[in-house]
């Protein structure tokens, strides 16, 4: 008995030693140009899949969340906020987004990967040493909007959202006065959009 429990101490000291080691020797590369090994990077994926629906089970979905005026609100949000990153129906993202890993995916199929609580909870709490911030601040109405327009994304064509933005633009001209050119995202370096989005 004695043996067992010093030859599991001894394995635990040296996987320790060795995890420090690991830590210290700078052998792992965090450059964003390296891609991740298939073994790291599917550890991530689950690690992240995994966190985003335990911790989205117990968000209860608020009815009319994707009404069409809250649709248009968040098209404006959505090319302020997140189309910089991941480009929008008919909008490419920024050049800077191509250097990022992960790089920021298309979400015009993202529904198909996600509840309506996983789509929420990712855009209000971010993923952690990915790159996508946290949009908490822009509060849970808003955020629930967005989860309407990145469900009904599939079936918009660059029109169909173009005439939304559109809407949305008009709107926020009444209310404050915003100028912004969406086709000024286009690699921009800053433009409107790119001052006024987040990280
Ligand atoms: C600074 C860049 C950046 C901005 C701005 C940004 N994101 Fe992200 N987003 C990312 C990155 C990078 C990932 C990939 C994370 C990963 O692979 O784990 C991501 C992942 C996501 C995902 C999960 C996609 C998937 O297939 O797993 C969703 C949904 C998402 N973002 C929505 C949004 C929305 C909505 C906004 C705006 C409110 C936004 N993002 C703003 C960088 C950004």
């Amino acid at each position: 008995m004695k043996t067992v429990v010093l030859t599991t101490l001894s394995l635990i000291v040296l996987a320790l030693i060795g995890a420090a080691a690991f830590v210290y020797s700078g052998v792992f590369n965090v450059a964003a140009a390296e891609p991740h090994s298939a073994f790291v990077y599917s550890v991530l994926q689950t690690a992240r899949i995994r966190s985003i629906k335990a911790r989205a089970a117990g968000i209860v979905v608020p009815d009319g969340y994707d009404t069409e005026p809250k649709i248009v609100g968040a098209v404006g949000h959505f090319v302020e906020h997140c189309a910089t990153c991941h480009g929008a129906p008919g909008t490419k993202p920024a050049e800077f987004a191509k250097g990022m890993n992960p790089r920021p995916p298309d979400l015009k199929r993202v529904k198909d990967r996600y509840t309506p609580a996983e789509l929420f909870w990712i855009v209000k709490n971010g993923i952690k040493m990915t790159g996508m911030p946290s949009m908490a601040d822009d509060g849970d109405p808003m955020l629930w909007a967005t989860v309407g327009l990145l469900e009904r994304l599939p079936s918009m064509t660059d029109k169909d959202f173009n005439d939304l933005w559109m809407q949305a633009q008009a709107q926020a001209k009444g209310g404050r006065g915003m100028q912004m050119d969406r086709m000024d995202m286009h690699g921009a370096g800053g433009s409107d959009s790119e001052k006024q989005h987040k990280p």
